[in-house]
């Protein structure tokens, strides 16, 4: 089967039980009805869902066969919290977007008081929701330390740092490489993390599944400042051709669309080799299908 059909398929599976209980249970835990639907409002707008999904697909590759059964809550926490760091990304004082999953962002339907609460909220509920479950203890304090390691100031939250410091500023390709895995390879890096700890694999198994989530999160920021270049918001349910006019540091402002593409199809490779030193009774098939995201067709040689 080709990868994008797989990864296709995996979606279409996986997909409804992911997104149909998210409603009713943001709601149930949150204590204001404005605030409830401005939560809501962002999370159920759409979203790829890519992190919970690779999350899933890294459970399938190591376990056994996953039965979320009531555990979805702590796979979907992830999800909030990206969409509480996008929530936040969008601010005036960051950012400046009216669009984000094809609608007006949260900012401008709630005003930015209320947004910058959805956000605190879905960030807090992402906590709430790791420890909601009956899985082990153990289980339980290992995804609190790593998400919040990956979301905080060690990771998302210093990569977003650095990213609303360096407009303007020229950095070195190395600096910002750090600042697009701190900023955005981060949660990746936690999304195939809390599959390898909700399987229980033991760590000394981690570092080609690891391996393989850096560079997928590099990849993903690379092609997401490509796509800024050279996709319509009708496409992406965003705004494009940004970062130029903020002066952002990104790969094609560095190294053109070409150069950036090929940083890009470099750094698949890096994934995909990872992948090829697990032990061949790893089935790798289902999380290298995950770089069919990334269409390096998109930018003509
Ligand atoms: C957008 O993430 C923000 C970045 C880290 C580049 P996604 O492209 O995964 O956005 P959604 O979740 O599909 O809206
Ligand atoms: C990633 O960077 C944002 C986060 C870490 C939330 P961008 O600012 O490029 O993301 P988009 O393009 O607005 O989705
Ligand atoms: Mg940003
Ligand atoms: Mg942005
Ligand atoms: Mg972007």
């Amino acid at each position: 089967m080709p990868s994008n059909e797989r990864l296709q398929a995996f979606e279409q599976a996986w997909l409804p039980q992911l997104n149909q209980p998210l409603a009713a249970a943001i709601a149930a835990d949150t204590g204001d009805d404005q605030l409830a639907a401005a939560m809501q409002y962002s999370v159920l707008a759409g979203g790829k869902r890519l992190r919970p999904l690779l999350t899933v697909a890294t459970l399938t590759t190591v376990g056994p066969t996953v039965d979320l059964g009531q555990d979805w809550r702590p796979i979907m926490a992830l999800e909030l919290l990206h969409t509480y760091s996008l929530i936040h990304d969008d601010l005036p004082a960051m950012d400046n977007d009216d669009l984000r999953r094809g609608e007006p962002t949260n900012h401008v339907k709630f005003g930015a008081g209320m947004a910058t609460l959805a956000g605190d909220g879905l960030l807090t509920l992402a906590f709430q929701w790791l420890t909601a479950t009956a899985l082990p203890p153990l289980v339980q304090a290992k995804l609190t330390q790593a998400l919040a390691r990956a979301a905080g100031p060690s990771g998302m939250v210093a990569g977003q740092a650095k990213d609303i410091r360096s407009e303007h500023i020229d950095l070195p390709l190395s600096d910002l490489r750090v600042l697009h895995r701190e900023k955005t390879g981060a949660l990746l890096h936690y999304a195939v993390q809390a599959g390898l700890i909700l399987a229980e694999l033991p760590e000394a198994q981690w570092t080609p599944y690891l391996k393989f989530a850096d560079a997928f999160g590099l990849a993903f920021q690379i092609y997401d400042d490509i796509l800024d270049v050279v996709s319509t918001p009708s496409e992406l349910g965003k705004a494009t051709q940004k970062d130029a006019g903020e002066a952002k540091n990104t790969y094609p402002g560095k190294l053109g669309l070409e150069g950036a593409n090929q940083a890009l199809i470099a750094t698949i490779e890096q994934g995909q080799t990872a992948l090829a030193t697990l032990p061949a009774t790893v089935d790798t098939r289902l999380l290298a299908a995950f770089f069919s995201y990334f269409d390096t067709k998109r930018v003509k040689a």
